[in-house]
């Protein structure tokens, strides 16, 4: 099986092992992108690893990718390191886009045995797409070791803090998250007692840090020890670093997912590729 990696995750072609293919991928002098794959894959199966974080240019690339995959006759597995534009994922209000629907449709119009989305934001998107949900469970066991409370900071986490609380023999804890505007949120403690505990916030993904940030002030003010994050995605959105070095969070676990050009020391950055490799073996 031959890898064939976009622009977007060229910083994990050294974590995988297997044979890479290769495509010429250029740009024209208006703009437009050019995919030509240069490798012979007809009736060959091929993994495309992806992530579609923005720039929408990362969408276009993969969908020429797979068109040019298809129509060389190649066999396709695509994982998606990050599924972008999955949190638009219900109407809100009248005259709203459904754009994790648009995007799936783009997907939906190749001949695709199977989709891998790493931890995608909610299971929803099976409404529009059929995959499979991969959720980095041995990282987050991994992160949780010297934790004695594992948190969830909205309802989109319950289950994920569960399990890993269940697993370890942990308590479980969950917040309410509310929206007073779009990007804004509002933290709430539903449940349990932080006095006096170190706990591990989990969540699936991280971009103004808004909630991560609301969540562990609530946490604080409550009597927590220490905090530390845990999350798979870490996209970090206008002066996410920033507030998370001011803030009192110890340390903040991220997955290798997405590149990482700039980050701040608190930020630990674990490679999941040998976990993910084991599932990809098992599930293809
Ligand atoms: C939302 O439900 C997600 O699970 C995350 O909690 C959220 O997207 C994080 O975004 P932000 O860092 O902007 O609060």
């Amino acid at each position: 099986m031959k890898l064939f990696f976009t622009s977007s995750t060229q910083h994990l072609k050294q974590q995988f092992h297997g044979l890479f293919g290769s495509y010429t991928l250029k740009k024209f002098s208006d703009g437009e992108w050019y995919v030509h794959i240069i490798d012979d894959v007809a009736q060959q199966n091929v993994l495309v690893i992806a992530a579609t974080n923005t720039p929408a240019d990362n969408y276009i690339e993969l969908l020429l990718l797979l068109d040019a995959l298809q129509r060389a006759g190649a066999y396709i597995t695509l994982v998606f390191m990050y599924y972008g534009y999955a949190r638009q994922d219900r109407i809100q209000q009248p005259g709203e886009a459904l754009s994790a629907q648009v995007l799936a449709y783009g997907f939906k119009q190749f001949t695709i045995k199977n989709i891998i989305i790493l931890h995608v934001h909610s299971e929803l998107l099976h409404n529009f797409l059929n995959f499979r949900n991969y959720i980095p469970y041995d990282y987050f066991y991994t992160c949780a070791q010297d934790s004695d409370i594992i948190v969830a900071p909205d309802k989109g986490a319950y289950t994920l803090a569960t399990v890993i609380a269940d697993k370890l023999g942990r308590e479980a804890l969950f917040l309410q998250k509310t929206h007073p505007h779009q990007e804004e949120s509002v933290v709430t403690l539903i449940n349990g007692n932080v006095a006096g505990k170190n706990v591990l916030l989990v969540d699936d993904m991280i971009s103004t840090a808004g909630t991560i940030i609301h969540a562990s002030t609530l946490l604080k003010e409550q009597g927590a020890l220490r905090i530390n994050i845990a999350v798979t995605h870490g996209i970090f959105a206008h002066d996410a670093l920033e507030k998370l070095q001011q803030s009192s969070i110890e340390t903040i676990y991220i997955t290798n997912s997405l590149s990482q050009p700039v980050l701040i020391p608190k930020i630990k950055v674990v490679t999941i590729i040998p976990w993910l490799e084991q599932y990809l073996i098992q599930q293809l």
